[in-house]
């Protein structure tokens, strides 16, 4: 099966690789000729465990190509799959700048039939304008091809990205023909043996599914987080609720972890066009909007906790050490992350900042320059330090040695955002322990 990936961020980059593990034949195309050279000599410009390996693999196996050129590689497709970006405008919509000009393109040199799947996050009504846009372009050139387009949401996590994409819990697919059905059908069925099942159903409601997904998710870290600030003042422990709550079958375990807010490239993103394309039909997302406003707070919870030890007049003059950068562990990723808003703010306040992440360290220089002192491992970070503050949760963070932090700092103050200290050991060490929701 001969399929074309147009976009090779991360969602293109990981279902590429991925489909061509399973045998497909697979052109990624990007209009960055940098990153497609790059890619050809092996080298990926994200950090996802495995799948540099993956992209070599493959590569070498003849399965997987690079591109810039769609229109040149359009004739031997059945299927297009579109995973370019959708930032957001100013007003929290989805840009459909990129998804829009792959159509263009495909209208412009589509020759024989094939499916356009649109794998980017866009608003319900997209796969309409991209099915206009390539209809526009076939009349302009006086030709009659038929096509089909469709949506297959992605739901890949950072981090997990390529078990996530082998394994996945669904595949959504939203068709409006039998014969795209059927390509698609057969497309995912290597995927068949690990037991998942694939959903079929109309285009509007696959778009809809992946906002309602993500907006659900960011909903629930978003009451725990509220939960756990309640949790604080009633001397109640967020943990002991969430053990309590979560085994109600229909709460379930996973994502209640109350924390230092939600980031990446996802949750914010489509929380916001989702209330958008709710404002834009008369109606108000009252929940959502309740969700991105918990969400804002808990992004600085940290800083509050800080002002509650040592005053909010007293943080000046501070030295503050930051471990963990990324949004999340396992990526570099530092869109919409904690340690974005905390850096601002502790600067603000007059503190000098160490830092440290495994692999996001060059992702923060980019971002915040050098106001800020990159530090070369964790226990570097702590150095004469009166505060640490942990923000994402790698496991090498997990375990450390507190004799020797508690030795090298200037005040034993830990403020934990994730919740993974034992209390009691960190002030039997002489620390100041402070977490979420307890
Ligand atoms: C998310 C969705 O999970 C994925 O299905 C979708 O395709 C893209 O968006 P991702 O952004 O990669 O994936 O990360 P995820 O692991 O979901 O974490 C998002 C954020 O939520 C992180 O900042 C994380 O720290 C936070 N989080 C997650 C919590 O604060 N508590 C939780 O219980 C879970």
């Amino acid at each position: 099966m001969n399929i074309a990936i147009v976009g090779t961020g991360y969602v293109g980059l990981v279902s590429g690789a991925c489909f061509a593990d399973t045998g497909a034949n697979v052109t990624c195309v990007d209009v960055d000729a940098a990153k497609i050279d790059a890619l050809r000599q092996g080298n990926i410009p994200i950090y996802e465990p495995g799948l540099d390996d993956l992209v070599v693999k493959n590569m070498k196996a003849g399965r997987l190509k690079f591109t810039t050129s769609l229109a040149d590689v359009l004739d031997s497709q059945q299927i297009v799959f579109s995973a370019v970006g959708t930032p957001p405008d100013e007003d929290g919509s989805a840009d459909l700048k990129y998804v829009l000009q792959v159509a263009r393109t495909i209208g412009r040199n589509l020759n024989k039939y094939v499916v356009v799947v649109t794998k980017s996050t866009v608003p319900v009504g997209t796969a309409r304008k991209v099915r206009a846009v390539i209809q526009e372009e076939l009349d302009r050139r006086g030709v009659d091809i038929p096509f089909d387009v469709a949506s297959n949401p992605e739901f890949l996590k950072e981090g997990s990205a390529i078990k996530d994409f082998m394994s996945p819990d669904r595949v959504v697919v939203g068709v409006e023909s039998e014969k795209a059905k059927k390509l698609l059908t057969k497309l995912y069925k290597p995927f068949l043996i690990n037991n998942f099942r694939v959903i079929f159903m109309d285009i509007p409601s696959a778009e809809m599914t992946k906002y309602a997904a993500n907006s659900m998710l960011a909903t629930r870290i978003s009451f725990m987080n509220d939960i756990a600030n309640l949790c604080e003042l009633v001397g109640a422990d967020v943990n002991m609720v969430r053990a309590g709550i979560g085994s109600d079958g229909r709460i379930g375990r996973k994502f209640l972890y109350a924390g230092c807010g939600y980031g990446g490239s996802c949750f914010p993103k489509d929380v916001k066009a989702l209330i958008h394309t709710a404002d834009g039909n008369g109606y108000s997302m009252e929940v959502l909007k309740a969700v991105e406003r918990v969400n804002e707070r808990q992004k600085s919870i940290l800083f509050e906790k800080l002002c509650r030890v040592y005053g909010a007049d007293g943080l000046k003059g501070l030295t503050v050490s930051l471990w963990g950068l990324a949004f999340k562990p396992e990526t570099d990723d530092m869109r919409e992350s904690t340690a974005l808003v905390m850096i601002e703010k502790l600067l603000d306040a007059g503190c000098s900042l160490r830092v440290y992440d495994p692999v996001a360290m060059d992702e923060c220089r980019r971002r915040v320059g050098d106001r800020v002192t990159y530090c070369k491992d964790m226990y570097d970070a702590v150095l004469d330090s009166d505060a640490l503050l942990l923000l994402t949760e790698w496991k090498e963070f997990r375990l450390p040695c507190w004799e020797v932090i508690a030795k090298a700092m200037n005040n034993r103050v830990v403020i934990d955002g994730r919740n993974i200290y034992d209390a009691e050991e960190l002030e039997e060490n002489g620390f100041k322990y402070l977490c979420i929701g307890k």
